[in-house]
């Protein structure tokens, strides 16, 4: 039984197209059974529809208040009965219900290696700082922001004559293959966390 997976994006979905492209390969343990996303009109949705995967919007804005949205995607997401759920460039906190209801199933990808220069601009505060190597991250969500018990991270080097383009399109390359490896390798053999140490691995 392949475990299933919902991934919530916010933007081109390079990382969500990684997935697709590795779950179509039966051996890799993992199907994508809905992709959602926080505002429409995107190419992380298209790429769903591309690939016959059911998609769902849920915006903020559409929404009373932060905690019915929370509440909102919550059930939305449950409905697909995901084994694992992947925020892949979600562009949004999720709340606490979601986290409570997938507790310790939200996984995260950022650019840049935590816990350095967490939040929206990882690359650009990488580069700012005059870091040599940077990369990405891979985690289980919690309350916080980028701080979740860490399953893995790749490392790329920061170039001479690098923007924050150049730079986060390195970093992505190198975060597609992690995403890749690690969500195969946690459908097929489980995670365990004991005290923010991650292994893979049923308890
Ligand atoms: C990734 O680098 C992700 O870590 C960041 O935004 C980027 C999303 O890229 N939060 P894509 O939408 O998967 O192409």
């Amino acid at each position: 039984m392949s475990a299933r997976i919902v991934v919530l994006v916010s933007g081109s979905g390079t990382n969500l197209q990684a997935l697709i492209d590795a779950s179509a390969n039966p051996s890799y343990g993992a199907r994508i059974v809905a992709v959602g996303a926080d505002r429409d009109g995107i190419e992380g949705l298209a790429r769903a529809e591309r690939a016959g995967i059911p998609t769902f919007v849920r915006k903020v804005g559409q929404s009373s208040s932060r905690e019915h949205w929370d509440l909102t995607l919550t059930d939305t997401v449950a409905a697909f009965e995901p084994d694992l759920v992947v925020l892949a460039g979600f562009m949004k906190l999720v709340g606490p219900k979601f986290l409570t209801r997938f507790a310790d199933r939200v996984v995260n990808t950022h650019p840049a290696l935590c816990p350095s220069f967490p939040g929206t601009n990882g690359p650009g505060d990488a580069l700012a700082y005059g870091v040599k190597v940077t990369g990405a991250t891979l985690f289980v969500v919690d309350a916080g922001i980028d701080t979740g018990p860490i399953i893995a991270q790749t490392v790329v080097p920061v170039e001479d004559d690098d923007d924050v383009a150049t730079l986060h399109e390195r970093i992505k390359v190198a975060e597609r293959a992690m995403l890749v490896e690690n969500v195969g390798r946690m459908a097929r053999e489980g995670l365990t966390i004991a005290d923010r140490r991650v292994r893979f691995g049923r308890p």
